[in-house]
C-alpha cells in the first residue's frame, strides 16, 4: 500500500526552477527584499514532493555565532516556504524538522533564524524562542542590526542558549 503521509527528503539541489515551483511564482515568499540584506546561500537543502512537485522546502547552512566570549558554529536555517496551495497541513514543521535533526546529526547544538515578527507564534509552536537583544550580522560594507526578529532552538536536550550578547559572525541565511 502507498503511504499517503508526507516526509521530507534531502534535496540534490535547489535551483531558481526548484524555488519558482514551491513559491507558486512569487518573487520574494518571505518579504525579506524590503530589508536591503544580502544572504548567504544555503548549504543543503530539505523538501517535499507531491506527485513530482516540491511544495515546501527549508535550506541549512552553518554559521559561526560569538555570544558575549564565546564562539559557536549554529545551524542558520532559511528559505522556508511551503506551496500556496500545500499550507496549513504541517509542511513547515516537517521540512523545519527534517532540517534540523540533519543539524544535530552533525553535532550542532543550536538552530537560528530570522524572521518577521508576525511568524515569531509559528515557531514557538515547533519549540523556537525568540533571542533578546538586538542582533548583529555582517554585511558587505560591515556590521548591521539585524531589523528581522532572531529565533533559536536547542537541539541537545537540556543545552540553553549562552547569555551574553549575540552577534552572527557572517552574512544573515
Ligand atoms: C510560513 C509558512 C512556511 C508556514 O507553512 P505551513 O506549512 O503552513 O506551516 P505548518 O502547517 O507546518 O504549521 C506549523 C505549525 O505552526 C502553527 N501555526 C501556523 N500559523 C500559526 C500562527 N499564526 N500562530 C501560531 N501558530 C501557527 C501550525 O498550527 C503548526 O503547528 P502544529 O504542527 O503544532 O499544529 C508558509 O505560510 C509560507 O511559505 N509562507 C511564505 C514564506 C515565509 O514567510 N516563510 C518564512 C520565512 S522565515
Amino acid at each position: 500500500m502507498v503511504s499517503m503521509s508526507p516526509s521530507a527528503i534531502r534535496l540534490a539541489r535547489y535551483t531558481k526552477t526548484e524555488r519558482d515551483e514551491v513559491s507558486g511564482g512569487v518573487v520574494d515568499p518571505s518579504g525579506v527584499a524590503e530589508t536591503d540584506l544580502t544572504w548567504l546561500d544555503k548549504e543543503v537543502h530539505f523538501g517535499v514532493r507531491r506527485q513530482g512537485r516540491l511544495v515546501a522546502h527549508a535550506g541549512l547552512v552553518r554559521v559561526p555565532l560569538s555570544v558575549g566570549a564565546a564562539r559557536l558554529q549554529v545551524a542558520g536555517l532559511g528559505g522556508v516556504v511551503v506551496a500556496p496551495d500545500s499550507r496549513g497541513q504541517g509542511l513547515a514543521r516537517l521540512v523545519v524538522t527534517a532540517a534540523m535533526e540533519h543539524a544535530r546529526s552533525l553535532g550542532i547544538q543550536f538552530g537560528l533564524l530570522f524572521c518577521w515578527p508576525d511568524l515569531v507564534p509559528l515557531y514557538k509552536r515547533l519549540g523556537w524562542r525568540v533571542l533578546g537583544d538586538d542582533l548583529q550580522v555582517e554585511q558587505p560594507d560591515g556590521p548591521v542590526t539585524m531589523p528581522l526578529r532572531a529565533m533559536w532552538t536547542s537541539l541537545v536536550e537540556g543545552v540553553e542558549f549562552p547569555g551574553g550578547q549575540a552577534r552572527l559572525l557572517s552574512l544573515p541565511m
